[in-house]
């Protein structure tokens, strides 16, 4: 489950959810942070970026972001504003933090590389406040981006189809989602259509092109990947990533 992630991938997959996703991570992340108050004190796990700093900021008195990869945190903070705390460390070997420092915890699509889910989520428990949150939004178990495990498996030959793709779902909802559910006092989960929809071949290559399944299941330079993804689309008529989107809601 090693991270292997480039700007430029992951912009660009946020830049392809933002235009073409059917419901977006920000109405999701709205709906959490109704639960909110005024003058929180949020830390953002796996913050990459900080695509979603400025709606975190909108509730935060404090806003802490942590990633683990410096260019991602370089990115941010080049367009950050006064007031966000920005470090660099594992999400496995957080920083020390007084019990009960946050009054809400995200994870956006990156808590499900934590090697010690068991650890990670004992310790995010005691970050929080008494009556604080935990929000952890990631890919659904069922309905995952089954277009981009065809293109796997029919176009690309190598390392062998989607195996590090089930590592993190696996990871995900075998252990991380059932581990929240028995520490936290209450935990919801809900599944929401965020499904992308492209208006060309050449869109829907680019942003298959960008995943880290793709990546990691190929051998094939960058132009010759995009070539057969655009080539594979026209084909099977193939502009829809299908993806369900898992937002856990706990509270402490
Ligand atoms: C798909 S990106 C999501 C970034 C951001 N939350 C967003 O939604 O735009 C996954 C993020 O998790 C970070 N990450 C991966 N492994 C990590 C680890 N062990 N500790 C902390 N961050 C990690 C990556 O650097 C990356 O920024």
């Amino acid at each position: 489950m090693e991270y292997n992630e480039s700007v430029s991938d992951l912009e660009n997959r946020i830049r392809a959810h933002k235009r073409f996703s059917k419901t977006s991570l920000e109405k999701v992340l709205k709906a959490c942070l109704d639960h909110v108050h005024n003058n929180s004190k949020i830390l953002d796990l796996g913050c990459g970026s900080g695509n979603f700093y400025e709606l975190f900021a909108s509730k935060a008195q404090c806003y802490v972001g942590i990633d683990i990869s410096k260019d991602l945190l370089q990115e941010f903070s080049c367009k950050r504003q006064q007031g966000a705390l920005l470090i660099n460390s594992s999400m496995d070997a957080l920083p020390v933090f007084q019990h009960g420092s946050f009054d809400a915890i995200f994870s956006v699509y990156s808590i499900y590389y934590t090697m010690r889910p068991v650890d990670l989520v004992k310790n995010l428990h005691s970050l929080l406040s008494d009556d604080g949150y935990l929000f952890v939004v990631g890919p659904s178990k069922s309905t995952h981006a089954v277009e981009i495990n065809e293109f796997c498996k029919k176009i690309i030959v190598g390392k062998g189809p989607v195996v590090k793709k089930n590592v993190r779902i696996d990871n995900f909802h075998s252990k991380i989602v059932p581990e929240i559910f028995r520490r936290f006092s209450t935990a919801n989960l809900d599944e929401v259509d965020g499904s992308l929809y492209f208006p060309s071949s050449e869109e829907w290559a680019k942003y298959v092109c960008s995943t880290p399944q793709v990546r990691e299941c190929s051998d094939l330079h960058a132009e010759e990947l995009l070539a057969r993804a655009t080539e594979y689309s026209e084909t099977n008529n193939c502009l829809l990533v299908s993806k369900y989107i898992t937002v856990v809601t706990a509270r402490k």
